[in-house]
């Protein structure tokens, strides 16, 4: 969040990439083109039919003063202003339906766009974005783009239309008085700029900031119970109010360059306006100007002059778009995973798997080796137990198996082709995991069950929970498969979530299974329910077994014990156990 702050500091008003990444965003809006196009035609429309006002006033005028010469008389006047009026009416509608239409439409697309790029972003992404940003980013963000669309950029256009009809006809009837005003432009817009340039970097810095602080209650109340235990309530309030003070701070700033530039444009504004009134009047008392025109003009400068004060904030509001569609190009442009809307190759795996001199480090900490030319050899079929003490990098193992990380150096093929060769999503559907946190999902239990396979049957579900011991307890419950499990599983217990997440593997039927430490969470009377489960899923799969209680490894087919990244022994249980000096044997003197 830092690094994107200082960058934008240091780029100018708006940097050329910055103008071109809004227009790609456009791209998005451009089925609904047309729409747009007969939008603007009502908006032309009416702002054009609004400029009559001001000339109908003055004629009203010298009408009544007799001093009109085209011949049309006070009802003639009347019936045109209520026509002008319908007609206003009328198009008003239809543009803000059509503009509607445009970015409701037009941000429906960009916001599933930016949820397929998060979605498939690989995991280091996740390891270095924390997850309040990206939210912030997908809806405050998208919110700001359509607000410039739907409501700035048609108000941007109408002022505009107002200014150019207003200037040319008063360049019509006042030519001099025309030139004083315009006098003010240039000077108008160099200070425009120059405000802009502080007022895009505050709002930008002003949008991190804010999803910063949602990244504070999004973290804290997916952690309430540790923040419960721990009693940090006060701490995390003073985090949080830390940080919503911050966005104030910044968002004063933001108020006060805000006021100094319309302090300006006012003073500026109403300057000009007030010396062209005076102007105006001594033409009347000379007899120069007739009263009705007089009318007109005041009326007219006072809408152009409405009309220029809001250019002003229209200007900041639209640089406050262009720097979220920055955002979200930013991310709409970055590598994903795989392309979500690829076919999936449904052929299944083998499940032979072969780890060639494995090399890794994680991408946030290039530094770290966490794996040292690892070699593992696993037949179809066969099982392997990883053990080792914590952070030896078992888990680590699996991860690369899933290829949530790419490989430094060395190679892993699965039935003799290289994983990088495989489908992304071929491969994942052909391996199931059951970790030792499982997560759920908040819907319910069958929703959850049925995760690991959307067209699975009723009966397929319960036969899945019967598989993995779990059908005992969801029947106990009043609801059955209907039970609400709560927001990620928290009104289960820990052995209860395992089991479903048993029954979701066994309704994905993969032939590669992963069990990370999966009973290690558990008491004695859970472990043994979900080890039976287990050792029916794993039944006619390659499993990779890691684990912390050596007994449930004993009958695999090979031990690996892992030691900082490098395997240090494998074998069979009774030949590791033969070894006086080995790691295993150590191992197991601990724990029989
Ligand atoms: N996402 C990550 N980013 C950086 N380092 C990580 C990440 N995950 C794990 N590590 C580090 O990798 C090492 C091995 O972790 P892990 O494979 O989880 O060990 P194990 O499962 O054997 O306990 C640890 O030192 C850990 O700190
Ligand atoms: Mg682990």
């Amino acid at each position: 969040m830092a690094r994107r702050s200082k960058s934008s500091a240091e780029r100018p008003v708006i940097s050329k990439e910055g103008w071109q990444k809004a227009r790609q965003l456009l791209s998005y809006l451009k089925p609904y083109k047309w729409y747009f196009f007969v939008g603007l035609m009502f908006l032309g429309l009416g702002s054009s039919v609004f400029m009559v006002f001001p000339a109908a006033a003055g004629e009203l005028i010298d009408i009544a003063t007799n001093s009109s010469d085209s011949g049309w008389t006070l009802e003639d006047v009347g019936i045109g202003l209520l026509v002008i009026l319908f007609v206003q009416a009328l198009s008003s509608y239809f543009r803000v339906l059509l503009f509607a239409h445009v970015s409701e439409k037009g941000m429906a697309a960009i916001r599933t766009a930016l949820y397929d790029k998060l979605i498939t972003q690989p995991t280091a992404f996740f390891d270095k974005n924390r997850v309040g940003e990206l939210t912030s980013r997908s809806t405050a963000d998208v919110q700001q783009l359509q607000d410039a669309i739907s409501i700035t950029l048609a108000e941007l256009i109408r002022q505009i239309i107002i200014l150019v009809v207003g200037v040319s006809y008063l360049a019509y009837m006042a030519p001099q008085l025309l030139l004083v005003m315009i006098s003010t432009f240039p000077v108008v817009i160099l200070i425009a700029l120059f405000f802009g340039r502080y007022i895009r970097k505050l709002s930008r810095d002003r949008q991190d900031k804010l999803a910063h602080t949602a990244t504070i209650i999004e973290e804290t109340l997916q952690a309430i119970s540790v923040v419960k235990a721990f009693t940090n309530e006060w701490f995390e309030r003073k985090r949080y109010a830390a940080s919503v003070n911050q966005v104030v701070d910044i968002s004063l700033r933001f108020a006060r360059i805000r006021g100094l530039f319309i302090v300006f444009i006012i003073t500026a504004l109403f300057g000009a306006m007030f010396f062209v009134l005076w102007w105006g009047a001594t033409l009347v008392q000379s007899g120069d100007m007739a009263a009705g025109e007089l009318v007109t003009f005041i009326t007219l400068t006072a809408i152009i002059g409405g009309a220029v004060a809001s250019l002003g904030d229209f200007y900041t509001q639209i640089l406050r778009a262009v720097g979220a569609s920055e955002r979200i190009m930013e991310l709409l442009s970055s590598a994903s995973e795989f392309d979500l809307k690829e076919t999936i190759n449904t052929t299944k795996i083998t499940g032979n798997i072969q780890f060639n001199e494995v090399g890794f480090h994680y991408p946030s900490r290039p530094e770290l080796s966490i794996l040292n030319n690892i070699n593992l050899t696993i037949e179809s079929g066969q099982k392997v137990a990883l053990v080792g003490a914590s952070g030896g990098g078992k888990s680590t193992v699996v991860r690369l198996l899933l290829r949530y990380y790419d490989l430094i150096s060395g190679s892993i093929m699965v039935d003799g082709k290289k994983l990088e060769d495989y489908q992304m999503q071929h491969l994942r559907r052909n391996i199931g995991i059951v970790p030792q946190e499982v997560i759920l999902f908040g819907g319910s239990i069958r929703e959850n069950i049925a995760y690991g396979n959307h067209t699975a049957s009723e009966a397929a579900i319960i036969d899945a929970a019967h598989q993995s011991n779990s059908w005992e307890f969801i029947h106990s419950f009043p609801d059955g498969l209907d039970t609400i499990v709560g927001e990620r599983g928290v009104q289960l217990s820990g052995g209860q979530r395992q089991r479903i997440a048993i029954a979701r593997a066994i309704l994905k039927n993969p032939s590669i299974l992963l069990l990370d430490e999966a009973t290690s969470a558990l008491d004695a009377e859970s472990e043994r329910v979900v080890q039976d489960a287990l050792n029916k899923l794993m039944q006619g799969r390659t499993s990779i077994i890691i684990a912390h209680r050596l007994a449930t490894v004993r009958t695999v087919d090979c031990i690996y014990v892992l030691e900082d990244g490098k395997i240090i022994e494998q074998g069979r249980h009774e030949d590791l156990l033969t070894k006086q000096t080995g790691a295993y044997r150590q191992l197991a003197k601990l724990q029989f």
